[in-house]
């Protein structure tokens, strides 16, 4: 059974993000799925610190949920982050829970990783008010911090409410939904 963890960095509990992870999450097939809130967890800045860089010290020194989260990424089969663009960007929670990945970061090893598993899936949602879709998308370098997790297999998927209205359920659009559906099936090949 392959396992599969959502991380949602929005706030809005019923907003765009949470939708298209219940979609994932109803649409997988013979996967365990864990949703990781970032609202709802403690995930605290990385220190930038290089403990995690030193032997015999565990994936992160920090006390927090993110430390307890990073031997199940290590293990898992795929990760998908949700999250809202902030003037252009993702946001907050899911910039920091972006760096907290650099405890895989091994430039030692070839494929600069520590991750025990490699090849592994990573998707990233991206919902907007306006800002158009390939815009929201061309956002691909900002994710190379995936591959230092093992995390080689990537899409990016964007969306805006440009149709649907400021606001309103972006996945109410059937072509929107079919989208997170296929990426649900990619999820678990
Ligand atoms: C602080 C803030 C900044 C935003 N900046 C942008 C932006 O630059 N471009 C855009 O298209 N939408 C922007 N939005 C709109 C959100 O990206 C959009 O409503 C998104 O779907 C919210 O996702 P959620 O429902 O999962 O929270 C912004 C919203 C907030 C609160």
């Amino acid at each position: 059974m392959k396992k599969i963890i959502l991380v949602n960095a929005s706030p809005r509990k019923k907003g765009n993000c949470a939708r298209a992870l219940s979609i994932i999450a109803e649409t997988v097939k013979d996967a365990e799925v864990e949703i990781f809130d970032l609202n709802q967890k403690t995930v605290k800045p990385c220190l930038a610190c290089g403990a995690c860089k030193k032997k015999d010290t565990p994936f992160c020194i920090q006390k927090d949920d993110m430390a307890d989260l990073l031997p199940r990424l290590d293990t898992c089969d795929a990760l998908v982050v949700a999250s809202p663009i902030y003037f252009g960007m993702v946001n907050g929670p899911a910039k920091t829970f972006l760096d907290r990945i650099y405890p895989f970061f091994n430039p030692a090893h070839p494929n600069m990783t520590s991750a025990t598993k490699f090849g592994k899936k990573a998707a990233v949602i991206l919902t907007a008010g306006s800002s158009p879709v390939d815009a929201i998308e061309n956002h691909g370098a900002a994710y190379a911090c995936f591959d230092v997790a093992g995390f080689t297999d990537k899409k990016i998927l964007g969306f805006n409410s440009a149709q649907s209205g400021m606001d309103q359920n972006i996945f109410s659009i059937d072509e929107d939904a079919d989208k997170i559906k296929a990426l649900a099936d990619w999820l678990c090949q």
